[in-house]
């Protein structure tokens, strides 16, 4: 039911992981089934992303589609990777099964979280970008003594 690419990114996915020296990072849920994806960028003075990672916490289709989108954002610009919609996600991957197209939303949802939130630590307007609905942003936790 999956393309061979597909097989291919969730066997051996690419850019997974973290970044420590991350300058933007996005967190995501799912709406349809509460997964979750995190896409960690790199973005330098030039606003080329030159590093990215991620980690997810989904199903196999989620897995691959965040592989192909961090391939396909990597050494771009940020309004490049704002262009990297789940569509194209999945025609890089040759096609996702009806009932996995929610998946690739993941993807593309938390590229632009990572987005948003490079450009509120740097204070500058992406134009085009909304903030993203399944945002999840994690709040410092204060621990009482
Ligand atoms: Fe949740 Fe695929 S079933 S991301």
């Amino acid at each position: 039911m999956y393309s061979e690419k597909v097989m291919d990114h969730f066997q051996n996915p690419r850019n997974a992981g973290e970044l420590e020296n991350a300058n933007g990072v996005g967190t995501v849920g799912n709406a349809k089934c509460g997964d979750i994806m995190r896409i960690y960028f790199d973005i330098d003075d030039d606003q080329i992303i030159k590093d990215v990672r991620f980690k997810t916490f989904g199903c196999g289709a989620a897995v691959a589609t965040s592989s192909m989108a961090t391939e396909l954002v990597k050494g771009k610009t940020i309004y490049e990777a704002l262009e990297v919609t789940n569509k194209a996600v999945m025609e890089a991957l040759d096609g996702l099964p009806p009932v996995k197209v929610h998946c690739s939303l993941l993807a593309e949802e938390a590229i632009h979280a990572a987005l948003w939130d490079y450009a509120e630590k740097k204070g500058i307007v992406i134009e085009g970008l909304e903030k993203p609905k399944n945002d999840i942003h994690e709040e410092e936790e204060e621990e009482e003594y």
